[in-house]
């Protein structure tokens, strides 16, 4: 399986996901800014990838604070995590991961400052692991909604390029052909980054798990036709209300699927809900330059010079089309998602089956 990030010798490899699929390149990060631009630049993305991306950053920052004392090197540290939450507004993992590290730094008060840099390190080491077994757990739990010869349709990369590993839509279907069904992905181009062409196609044919890419506006036409069984995409946040962030045009998709009657199921490990928000009106939804639009993959002018272009990164599937939220702890209804939130939580009370 691919690695999309990984700590090499004191550098932060990252795969360049804007070369896919023509080179298998790894850009090296020596210094936490070169980190905010891999996320900003989309050379790495997908919600748990730059999350986990910017605890590495955040590792990173600490071998570059060049200051004993505590003081300093808390500050220096902050100053690297509000580079990092600026860099994309929607997922809501690069705040997780940012105070999941800052935790780490508030537990251990009375460590030095050389102590720090192997906690923080070996924390984010531990984030990349987690979230492939994270993803593994995701998997289990959604196999059971793909039966054998299921035909599921994907929006953008919520796959291994995505994550730490083995992705979070792509888990069922990787857990479902290990059970021995048969399935077949088809894949929406997902215009404008057109990550689904350039990335989802490229991870499933290099795991030999048969794909068929589509124009995102054949989706509508091939529910119609009786060729789509269900939906499985992932999630940069999903609130308390169950209203998800995704992709641009996943919002279509679930109502297509809505109005042919096809479950809609959405990928989620717990560091993609965002419990403090209630509603999916609150969730900032990212801008992107509209040269993303007017040119494909920044080579190729397809409108003219000058145009207005309005380039929304994201949208907000309304919980009410959602099936199920297939999360690392067993998959739930939407309306459920709230009551999760409860450290006392009994997930077996709330867990759908298929
Ligand atoms: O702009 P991107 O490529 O970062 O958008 C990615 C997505 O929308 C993914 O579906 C989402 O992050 C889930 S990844 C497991």
């Amino acid at each position: 399986m691919v690695e999309t990030i990984r700590w090499s010798d004191g550098v932060v490899e990252i795969l360049d996901q804007a070369m896919l699929p023509h080179e298998v390149k790894y850009i090296r990060c020596s210094v936490y800014g070169d980190v905010v631009r891999c996320i900003k630049e989309l050379n790495i993305r997908g919600a748990p990838a730059i999350g986990i991306a910017a605890a590495m950053g955040i590792a990173l920052a600490s071998m570059e604070a060049d200051v004993k004392g505590r003081e300093g090197f808390d500050r220096k540290i902050g100053i690297a995590i509000d580079a990092l939450l600026a860099s994309r507004p929607t997922a809501v993992n690069i705040r997780w991961a940012c105070e999941r590290m800052k935790a780490l730094l508030q537990r251990n008060a009375d460590s030095s400052v050389e102590e720090l840099k192997g906690l923080l390190l070996a924390e984010a080491q531990g984030i990349l692991r987690e979230d492939i077994e994270i993803n593994r757990q995701i998997g289990f739990w959604g196999a059971q909604f793909i039966k054998d010869g299921s035909r599921i349709l994907t929006h953008c990369n919520a796959g291994a390029l995505a994550t730490g590993g083995y992705g979070t839509a792509t888990a069922p279907m990787r857990q479902a052909i290990a059970e021995g069904k048969r399935i077949h992905v088809y894949a929406d181009e997902t215009r404008p980054v057109l990550q689904g062409a350039r990335l989802t196609t490229w991870e499933l044919m290099e795991d030999g798990i048969p794909v068929t890419l589509i124009c995102d506006n054949s989706a509508g036409a091939l529910m119609k036709a009786g060729e789509i069984d269900l939906c499985i995409v992932g999630t940069d946040r999903t609130v308390r209300n169950g209203d998800v962030a995704n992709k641009i045009g996943t919002y279509t998709v679930a109502v297509l699927a809505s109005v042919h009657a096809l479950p809609f199921y959405v990928a989620a490990p717990f560091s993609s809900i965002d419990f403090t928000l209630s509603s999916g009106d609150y969730i900032p939804i990212e801008e992107r330059n509209g040269a993303e639009v007017t040119n494909v993959t920044g080579k190729c002018q397809i409108a003219p010079n000058g145009v207005k272009v309005k380039n929304m990164a994201f949208d907000v599937t309304p919980a009410k089309y959602v099936t199920a939220i297939i999360t690392e702890n067993g998959a739930f209804k939407p309306a459920d998602l709230e009551k999760l939130a409860a450290w006392d939580v009994n997930f077996e009370n709330f867990r759908i089956k298929a």
